[in-house]
C-alpha cells in the first residue's frame, strides 16, 4: 500500500466574498515559492467555488464544496448537486459536517447518500464525524464515532474517493482541542473500522479537525494515523493557514 499523502483542507464555512479570493491567491503564491508535499484544498461558500477554481487553476490547490444534495438534479430549490460542484471546478465536497448535521438535521443515512452522490459525480467526499461533549463525558466517543463511520460511508467508498475527518463537535470553533492521546485513540479506532470493512482501509486518509491553529498544528499533525487537517477559522487567512500546512506538508 502506497504511503498516504497528507491532505490539508480549509473550510471557509459561511465566510468569504469575492474580495476574499485574494487570500486564495496569496496561498497560491506561498505554494509556488515552496511546494508542500501535502495535497491542499479550500472549500469556500458555493458562490465562490467557480471563481476560486478559476483563480487556483494550475496551482495544485484543489477547491471543494461544503455540502451537496444526494440527487443529480431536480426540484430542490436552493440545493446544489455534486454534479454542479464538479462542473464549477470542485474536486472535493464535505459531507456530514457537524454544522450540517445540527443545523439541517442530517442523519448518517443522509450523509451516506451525499457521499455516494459525490462519488457518482467524480468528487472526493470528505466525510465528517465526531462526538458532542455530552457523548465524550459519557465515555461514548468511540461508540458514537464508529457508528457514524459505519452509517455515513457508502459501500462504494475507497481510499481514492473518500477521506474521513474526525471533528469533535466541542472542539469546533471553541479553541479547545482533544489531547494527542484522545486523537490517537479515535483515529486508531477509525482505522480499525475501515480496515475491517474495506480492502483498502489502510489507505483512507484520516483528518483531524476542530480548532487547528498555527500553534497546535505541529503536535496534532504528528499523532499516529492523522493524515492531515480540516481547518475552519484558521484557513480564512493565508498567513494563518500556511503554518498549519507547514506542520504536515513538509518532511
Ligand atoms: P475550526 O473549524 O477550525 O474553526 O474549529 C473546523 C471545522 O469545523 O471544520
Amino acid at each position: 500500500m502506497a504511503a498516504r499523502r497528507p491532505l490539508i483542507v480549509g473550510n471557509w464555512k459561511m465566510n468569504g466574498l469575492t474580495a476574499s479570493l485574494g487570500e486564495a491567491t496569496a496561498l497560491a503564491g506561498k505554494v509556488k515559492a515552496q511546494t508542500p508535499a501535502a495535497e491542499l484544498g479550500l472549500c469556500p461558500p458555493a458562490t465562490l467555488v467557480a471563481a476560486m477554481a478559476a483563480t487556483l487553476k494550475g496551482t495544485g490547490i484543489g477547491v471543494g464544496g461544503q455540502d451537496c444534495h444526494a440527487k443529480a438534479s431536480g426540484a430542490h430549490t436552493g440545493d446544489i448537486s455534486a454534479e454542479a460542484l464538479k462542473d464549477a471546478g470542485a474536486i472535493y465536497v464535505l459531507t456530514g459536517h457537524s454544522e450540517r448535521r445540527t443545523d439541517h438535521a442530517e442523519t448518517d443515512a443522509t450523509v451516506r447518500a451525499k457521499a455516494q452522490a459525490a462519488h457518482r459525480a467524480g468528487l472526493i467526499a470528505i466525510v465528517c464525524v465526531g462526538e458532542t461533549l455530552a457523548q465524550r463525558d459519557a465515555n461514548e466517543t468511540l461508540k458514537v464515532v464508529s457508528a457514524q463511520l459505519r452509517g455515513s460511508l457508502p459501500d462504494d467508498a475507497t481510499a481514492a474517493n473518500t477521506v474521513v475527518a474526525y471533528e469533535p463537535v466541542w472542539a469546533i470553533g471553541t479553541g479547545r482541542t482533544p489531547t494527542e492521546a484522545q486523537v490517537a485513540e479515535v483515529h486508531a479506532a477509525m482505522r480499525q473500522e475501515l480496515k475491517a470493512r474495506f480492502d483498502d482501509g489502510e489507505g483512507f486518509r484520516l483528518l483531524y479537525g476542530g480548532s487547528v491553529k498555527p500553534d497546535n498544528a505541529k503536535s496534532l499533525m504528528a499523532v499516529a494515523d492523522v493524515d492531515g487537517a480540516l481547518v475552519g477559522g484558521a484557513s480564512l487567512k493565508a498567513n494563518d493557514f500556511w503554518p498549519i500546512i507547514e506542520a504536515k506538508g513538509f518532511k
